[in-house]
């Protein structure tokens, strides 16, 4: 990618997909991109989870399980961060909504705050990628800029690209038996609502099997022309 920041206003993009497809790498390339920003309602909970809240001890249990946490936390959480100045920006949705009633409320978080969705964006990986992809992830812990032992190595092993920093961690719930239960859980509840935005004819689905930067060059053809 050329480094240049493209402004397109404020659009609420959605990226859809099951987990480890690329989601997180893709909708940070894009506040890049266009100076929007990410919300992942897997790192808010995660946030909440080591602050220690009430949601985050909730959530915990439900997270390593690989399942997906009460739509009433998520939920709350999500209207929080909405309502920060930084969203005028424009933001991209990363993992929510997630069901059904999740997209009912978003709609009217935006009805609300009278935004509306320009375009929900399906990553489409076989199941088997995810779990490689999700296998050899890893996350800077200073600034979370996430790496894979194969797809995406730092320039000097051990240092973060991003921020100099040293320290790496791996998440608790990316273990092959806990990657079953998110993928069940994104097939029976999450995959469905393609169905919900292909009927409000905001839909895109992208192939997302080949490399991090010809997906981007797919998403950011998407944005650009739905802004046009
Ligand atoms: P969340 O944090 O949202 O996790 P997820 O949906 O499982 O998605 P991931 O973050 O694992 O994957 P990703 O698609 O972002 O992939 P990434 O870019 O990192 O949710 C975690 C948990 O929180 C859930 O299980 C649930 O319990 C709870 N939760 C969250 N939101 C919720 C909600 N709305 N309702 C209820 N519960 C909720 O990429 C993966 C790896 O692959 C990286 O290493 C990357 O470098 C590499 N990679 C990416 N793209 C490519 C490519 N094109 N080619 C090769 N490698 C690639």
């Amino acid at each position: 990618m050329d480094g240049t920041v493209t402004p397109v206003g404020a659009p609420v993009l959605i990226l859809l997909g099951p987990p480890g497809a690329g989601k997180g790498t893709q909708a940070r390339m894009l506040e890049e991109k266009f100076g929007m920003v990410q919300l992942s309602t897997g790192d808010l909970l995660r946030a909440a989870v080591k602050a220690g809240t009430e949601a985050g001890r909730q959530a915990k249990a439900v997270m390593d399980a690989g399942g997906l946490v009460s739509d009433d936390i998520v939920i709350a959480i999500l209207r929080d961060r909405l309502d920060a100045p930084d969203t005028l920006q424009g933001v991209i949705l990363d993992g929510f909504p997630r069901n059904t009633p999740q997209a009912e409320a978003l709609d009217l978080l935006l009805a609300e705050r009278e935004q509306k969705i320009d375009a929900a964006i399906s990553l489409e990986v076989d199941d088997a990628e995810m779990v490689t992809r999700i296998s050899g992830r890893y996350t800077c812990a200073e600034c979370g800029e996430g790496y894979h032992d194969q797809f995406k190595i730092p320039q000097k092993p051990g240092v973060c690209d991003a921020c100099g920093g040293t320290d790496m961690t791996r998440r608790a719930d990316d273990n092959a038996e806990t990657v079953g239960s998110r993928l069940q859980a994104y097939h029976e509840q999450t995959a469905p609502l393609a169905r919900y935005y292909r009927a409000r004819g905001a839909l895109h689905c992208i192939p997302a099997m080949d490399g991090i930067d010809d997906v981007a060059a797919r998403l950011h053809a998407i944005v650009t022309s739905t802004r046009a």
